[in-house]
């Protein structure tokens, strides 16, 4: 018995994570009345949104015809035909609504001459169904949204009089015997006192687990941690194989060149000068879907047409661009270069590789947030008083590979859906049950392990090892060999938790012991994708396996459903939902329209 005193906080919903979704839900469930906290490991405006640069999707047409109905056939043939129909109308169809209330809550947007919402190209967004040209779709501040986004977001919800509890580390669920979410168990890392909230909802909008790898876009604190939480309480993590490659990392440093740089007419050359994109993909080139741009500069690196004194990169061009429209649109980007590749945009290249950058897997959500923990019998079944948002979930509308822009939509049009569905089930202000005291004690034990732990590993040197596994294993590329050695190698990397060695005891500030927790986070997280993906027999989306190399919908279209316990993943498989929201009769999109077929761009 692990004996820590705690602060007991009450209120009636509790979001872990200060992000685009967890503070667009904290904004909703304070402005509907609810008594709303939100727990926080890092001061709310430094979460890893704050690091999105191109920009947000939504049908505005402000630059020319959109439609809601373009914006879900591109999210439905980028997701490669996984994500759920449901979820993807939900997403464009309240798009154009959600980035109006973030106008309106005040986020400073880039302008039109007319003062509209200025929109630019991005990769996979077109118009007409695909058969149009691309669609300037993605609605920017500068190459700065997350960051502008994040500020008025945090601002809006302290109006609201959520209350903040910042630099808290969540250490776990709070589970009642019969399965319903009852809180989080917390540490307060300045001062080392515990925690425990008690809500009527918890809403994990933790982000993903970039960090799983050794080369990420990603923040440091990009953990995976409401994935680890749920992984723990036996609750399952849905199509984590899909992992994103962002085409465009600086090339040793991994720090993001956002997408909008080739949507403000950017090129990738090779060696030879080519604009290869040219031969890949015809019709969109540069602006074809993410997935497909990492695996043609694989590609042209492989066959010996990379760039640099290694042939290991790429090069993109910003240099023929007017210097005053780099300083308008892409003026963090151009810093970026400078500092991490010592490249002067206006004259040089950027060397530039894929790199990882977005976890499309998550915790299986319905398009409310909330959280499903399915069986045979019954796909959809929810888990009470659990919400996911953001990267975190898996609603699922991204499938298996997410276009460029549909992720700040994400977290906000779920964020808001979470509150919107919150405000519903949730009565204001009623008693909360009593917490489970055996599920508060399962987590000081946990915590009290490690704070302990006397093994012969050192944290560091264990996440290292995981890292160069899962980018060496679960790459762009798959084979059935490559998986099955990656299968074995972290399954052994996982086993090696029990010897883990922290060296600090401390209660403040002990980053040893904090970055313990976050990596038994990481460790269920990476171990779901990488056996999910050596079980997938097929390419899809980011999943790109040589031995299968096409798509197969007859065996593959579902959903992977992954259940981590120590080092064994045990794996089930859920329908891919197809119905609409809206009959095509009511409004909604000819089914017709979004059959599977070949993706092509
Ligand atoms: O390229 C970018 O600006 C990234 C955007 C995104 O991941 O949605």
């Amino acid at each position: 018995m692990a004996a820590y005193e705690y602060e007991t906080h009450d209120y009636d919903v509790v979001v872990v994570g200060a992000g685009g979704a967890g503070l667009r839900a904290t904004l909703g469930m304070a402005e509907q009345g609810l008594r709303t906290a939100c727990v926080t490991k890092v001061f709310p405006t430094r979460s890893h949104t704050v690091a999105a640069q191109g920009g947000i999707a939504a049908s505005l047409s402000n630059m020319g015809p959109d439609h809601w109905q373009w914006h879900m056939y591109d999210t439905v043939k980028g997701s490669d035909w996984l994500g759920d129909t449901d979820a993807m109308e939900y997403l464009a169809r309240e798009a154009p609504k959600a980035v109006y209330e973030l106008e309106h809550y005040g986020v400073p947007f880039s302008r039109t001459e007319e003062g509209k919402i200025y929109q630019r190209p991005f990769g996979g967004h077109t118009t007409e169904f695909g058969e149009g040209p691309p669609v300037q779709r993605t609605c920017a501040a500068a190459d700065r949204t997350g960051h502008a986004i994040l500020h008025t977001l945090y601002g809006q919800s302290l109006k609201q009089k959520a209350e903040f509890y910042i630099e808290y580390f969540a250490i776990d669920l709070i589970m009642s015997e019969d399965g319903v979410c009852q809180g989080v168990v917390c540490w307060k890392l300045d001062d080392g006192t515990m925690h425990v909230f008690n809500a009527k909802m918890v809403v994990l909008a933790t982000g993903g687990y970039g960090r799983a790898y050794f080369s990420a876009t990603s923040a440091h604190t990009c953990t995976g941690d409401g994935n680890g939480m749920v992984a723990r309480q036996g609750l399952p993590l849905q199509d984590m194989e899909f992992v994103q490659f962002h085409p465009t990392g600086i090339y040793g440093a991994g720090c993001l060149i956002t997408e909008g740089a080739r949507g403000e007419g950017g090129y990738l050359t090779n060696s030879e000068g080519e604009r290869f994109m040219e031969r890949y993909a015809p019709t969109y080139k540069d602006l074809a879907s993410r997935d497909v741009v990492s695996r043609c500069m694989t590609m042209e690196i492989r066959e010996g047409r990379g760039v640099g004194p290694d042939g290991d990169h790429i090069h993109l061009h910003l240099n023929h661009l007017p210097p005053e429209a780099l300083h308008l649109r892409l003026p963090g980007i151009s810093e970026s270069a400078r500092i991490f590749a010592g490249v002067d945009v206006t004259k040089e290249p950027i060397p530039v590789l894929p790199t990882v950058h977005y976890n499309m897997g998550g915790i299986p959500t319905n398009y409310w947030g909330e959280v499903l923990n399915p069986t045979a019998d019954d796909p959809d079944r929810i888990v009470p008083g659990l919400m996911a948002v953001g990267e975190a979930g898996c609603a699922s509308v991204h499938g298996a590979n997410r276009l460029g822009s549909n992720s700040l939509i994400d977290l906000v049009v779920f964020g808001r859906a979470a509150a919107i569905k919150a405000g519903q089930v949730v009565t204001a202000g009623a008693p909360n049950p009593k917490a489970n005291p055996a599920s508060i004690e399962y987590a000081f034990t946990r915590f009290d392990g490690l704070r302990h732990a006397k093994g012969n590993i050192g944290t560091a040197e264990l996440r290292l090892e995981m890292q160069k596994t899962m980018q060496a294993d679960a790459a762009v590329f798959r084979t059935d060999k490559t998986l099955a050695e990656g299968v074995a190698k972290m399954t052994a990397v996982a086993g090696k938790m029990d010897d883990i060695k922290v060296t600090d005891r401390s209660l403040i500030w002990n980053s040893d012991l904090m970055e313990t927790l976050e990596l038994t986070n990481l460790m269920p997280n990476a171990l779901a994708t990488i056996v999910g993906a050596e079980a997938r027999k097929e390419s899809r989306g980011a999943h790109a396996h040589e031995d299968y190399p096409d798509r197969d919908d007859a065996n593959w279209r579902k959903h992977t459903i992954a259940r981590v316990d120590g080092t064994k993943v045990d794996l089930s498989y859920r329908r891919v939902v197809t119905e609409p929201l809206t009959k095509e009769a009511e409004g909604g999109i000819d089914l017709k329209k979004i059959a599977p077929k070949a993706r092509v761009y």
